[in-house]
């Protein structure tokens, strides 16, 4: 007989140390807009190395939604798809309001039907999150923009290249304009451009497509336009902020933790500041070893565009920042309101002062103990879970829905290295 498990809670013995190999996944912020690329031409594309996750499938959803045709063999973890047939240039609002990057689809089905309807977008409740970015760049390339109470609706016979700066590097803002000006008349220029590791990603599969642009990586990215662009066969980039969770997860237990798949420069920011606070990191090729030495010394983190130090994983870092003797400060520059897990954490013991919404001070160590949390987004969920980790006694973390837009079977995956932690089983 199966037991029945309640899937919305994640419930952790914390105190094992952690030791082993995890096989790091696909990155979801590198495939989202990878997979709203495919709405660029009418040629099937197909990708590799894509995470089973929540959001994965809405943005599946919406593209199936527009017209195109979507397989996702999730065994396999690829994905076809193929665009010739898009019918609808809207985006509907039960999908839009589960996942901020359905915006993503906006620039690429302007660009290339010339219309388009969007709601504006929900996602995770980290403060502010407007899209004025993208739309004054479409704009800018010569967009209609009328904005109602259902959102926008955008229309051109035909984008033209422009200088675009942007007031802010807005990660998703950037892919928009990007996959946007492939498809342009003329020279268009994005200046302030974001930098992440998944912008690069798509800029270099967008190449591959046909699509001519250079600087991509760097604040100033250039795109000559084309008149159409070919499918793409590509495999997505490992998930540094995955990859990230399980290297804190090693350090706070004391353990020893080879992470499979990873790229060395993309983790950077977080290695800098693991090594600071005693941590060890060593490579091989492309593995990432990670081992917790000793007591853990304080550290000054400020959550940055990259390469500055990654919003995701700030929470994330807090709990590292708990187990440290001393005073460690967070200065979260990125959202305006990221710092809602500390609650939470102070339910379990954490000793945190927290300044203003943005400003937090961690004094440690302090002895975290189990306790009954809420996920409240993605990075706050994988937070309390590595609080789990090391508090003493049970810790069950609720609606963990929110773990599951981001976290590839992180249950899974922290107990074939040795962690505590399933669901927990129905009515308990
Ligand atoms: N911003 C503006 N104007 C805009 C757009 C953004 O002022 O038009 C501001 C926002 O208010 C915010 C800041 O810029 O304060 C950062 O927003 P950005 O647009 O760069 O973030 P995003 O594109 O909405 C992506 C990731 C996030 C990640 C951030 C920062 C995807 C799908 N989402 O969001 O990932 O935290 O970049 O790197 O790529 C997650 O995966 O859990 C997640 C939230």
């Amino acid at each position: 007989m199966q037991t029945s498990v309640d899937t919305a809670t994640i419930r952790i013995q914390g105190g094992q140390r952690l030791a082993g190999r995890v096989s790091v996944s696909g990155a979801k912020n590198a495939a989202l807009p990878v997979m709203a690329a495919a709405l660029l031409t009418d040629e099937e594309c197909l990708l590799e190395n894509v995470p089973a996750l929540e959001d994965i499938f809405v943005m599946a959803d919406l593209l199936r939604w527009l017209g195109a045709d979507v397989e996702f063999d999730q065994e396999n973890g690829r994905v076809r798809i193929c665009a010739a047939n898009i019918h609808r240039r809207e985006a509907p609002q039960e999908l839009v309001e589960r996942m901020r990057a359905s915006f993503l689809v906006t620039g690429p089905l302007l660009a290339r039907f010339g219309d388009v309807h969007s709601t504006t977008p929900g996602g995770c409740k980290l403060g502010s999150r407007p899209v004025d970015v993208d739309v004054r760049g479409l704009h800018r390339m010569g967009a209609k923009v009328e904005q109602g109470e259902n959102g926008y609706h955008l229309s051109a016979s035909r984008l033209y290249g422009n200088d675009i700066y942007m007031d802010y590097p807005s990660h998703t803002g950037t892919e928009n304009l990007l996959m946007a000006a492939t498809l342009a008349r003329g020279n268009t220029r994005i200046i302030n451009a974001a930098s992440e590791p998944e912008i690069v990603s798509l800029g270099s599969i967008l190449m591959d497509m046909g699509a001519r642009i250079s600087g991509v990586g760097t604040p100033h990215i250039s795109v000559q336009g084309v008149d159409r662009l070919r499918g793409y066969r590509a495999a997505i980039l490992p998930d540094r902020l995955e990859a990230g969770a399980f290297a804190i997860a090693a350090v706070i237990t004391g353990g020893e933790v080879v992470l499979e798949r990873v790229s060395e420069p993309d983790m950077l920011p977080l290695t800098h500041k693991i090594r600071e606070a005693g941590g060890e990191v060593w490579w091989s090729e492309h593995e990432m070893m990670v081992r917790g030495n000793g007591p853990l010394k304080p550290t000054d983190i400020q959550a940055l565009p990259f390469p500055g130090f990654p919003t995701d994983l700030q929470a994330p870092f807090a709990v590292l920042m708990t187990q440290a003797h001393g005073q460690s400060r967070i200065y979260e520059r990125v959202f305006n309101d990221r710092l809602r897990y500390v609650a939470e954490l102070q339910t379990m013991g954490a000793n945190i002062e927290l300044i203003d919404k943005q400003q937090a001070v961690i004094y440690g160590p302090s002895k975290l103990v189990g306790a009954d949390v809420r996920a409240l987004d993605i990075r706050s969920g994988a937070c309390l879970v590595l609080a789990g980790l090391v508090a003493e006694g049970e810790t069950r973390v609720r609606e963990i829905q929110h773990l599951r837009r981001g976290h590839e079977d992180i249950v899974g995956k922290l107990a074939s290295i040795g962690a505590q932690i399933d669901y927990l089983p129905a009515e308990s």
